[in-house]
């Protein structure tokens, strides 16, 4: 009779040499393989109702289960040490300083204008994300895809509306900030190199705005950028009207106006490029500045604040920080 267990057995070749061997090897292993399975069907019986147990002990204290604490990874009893790990053990949290000054954040001392201008650029952001999926920057279509925005595209106004009052907003708030900077004196040391990366912040807000502005292509954008650019002829060195330009051999149509516009005119170059420069090119610029400025802040210590203002109940408790040791 043929062995059914060697494939070999019946046809004679190589049935003799070490063919055994071989079939031993293989009835091993799948005794192994049978064996291992029951252990873990008769390991399954007992195991999976303890788990279930166990899980439905712990849906009586969420916060005790796997699923639980490998998301919040620390106490939440009402302790300094648990308050400052929920905020550094936190992506978004870890942002914010674990502590801060109180007196350094009230509004009426920041006027929360630095937050408010970055909260308009989110909007400002978003929105404009939204408008570029209905927008061309042609000549033949971007007049057309306002007026289409305008009166057809659903909640197209309030998206238009939406973009332009925060474009407005954000330069209002920009300059305010810098003005509440300058007013509290937070520009003194350490602080002089965020003040710079502000200004660099200023100029980049407003290109935004210019940029944005000849986008509708309507007569208000093409004469603003008309005369906005025609400034440019004048730059010193660079430009064609400007002191030695046309000593280094600036004309209209090699000068840095031209640069601008793509071409000696206002017209299809000068939208792409206002278009690229005001979606791509800008934001990004802007956006790195703004987490160098949002470090900075920290880096130098927070915002600056006043001097601290301490309770009548803490007045004769001995003062804790940075501060206390330069007194
Ligand atoms: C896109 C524009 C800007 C954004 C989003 C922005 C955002 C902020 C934020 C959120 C703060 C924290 C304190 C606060 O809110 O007042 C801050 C602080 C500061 N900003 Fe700006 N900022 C901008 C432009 C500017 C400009 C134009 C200047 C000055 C030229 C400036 C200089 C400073 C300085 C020196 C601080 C530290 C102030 C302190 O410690 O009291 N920033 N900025």
């Amino acid at each position: 009779m043929p062995d059914l267990n060697n494939p070999n057995g019946g046809n004679g070749a190589g049935g003799a040499s070490g063919g055994d061997g071989k079939n031993g090897g293989k009835i091993g292993l799948l005794e192994k393989v049978t064996t291992g399975v029951k252990q873990d069907i008769e390991a399954l019986k007992t195991d999976i109702p303890t788990k279930a147990k166990e899980q439905i002990e712990g849906l009586k204290d969420p916060t005790k289960t796997q699923v639980y604490t490998s998301i919040f990874r620390h106490k939440h009893d009402d302790t300094p040490r648990n308050r400052a790990l929920g905020v550094l053990s936190n992506v978004f949290l870890h942002l914010h300083p674990a502590k801060i000054n109180r007196d350094a954040v009230r509004y009426s001392y920041t006027w929360g204008m630095g937050g408010i201008t970055f909260y308009l650029f989110i909007i400002l952001t978003y929105t404009g994300v939204l408008l570029m999926f209905y927008y061309h920057p042609t000549k033949v279509q971007a007049f057309r895809d306002v007026l289409y925005l305008e009166h057809d595209v659903p909640f197209g106004k309030i998206l238009r509306n939406m973009h332009r009052w925060a474009a407005h907003l954000m330069v209002i708030g920009v300059w305010l900030h810098m003005f509440r900077v300058f007013l509290t004196g937070s520009y003194k040391k350490p602080r002089e190199f965020n003040w710079n990366i502000g200004v660099l912040l200023l100029v980049f807000t407003l290109l935004l705005s210019f940029t944005g502005y000849l986008l509708p292509d309507d007569q208000l954008g093409f004469w603003a950028v008309t005369v906005g650019t025609n400034m440019a002829r004048a730059t010193p060195l660079l430009g064609h009207e400007g002191p030695f330009g046309a000593q280094l051999g600036m004309t209209p149509y090699n000068d840095v106006r031209f640069g601008l516009l793509g071409g000696s005119i206002v017209d299809a170059n000068a939208l792409l490029r206002s278009y690229i420069w005001h979606c791509i090119g800008i934001p990004i610029v802007a956006s790195v500045l703004m987490i160098v400025h949002f470090w900075r802040v920290r880096k130098d210590g927070g915002i600056s604040g006043p001097a601290q203002v301490m309770l009548e109940a803490e007045a004769d408790k001995p003062r804790r920080g940075p501060k206390a040791a330069g007194e």
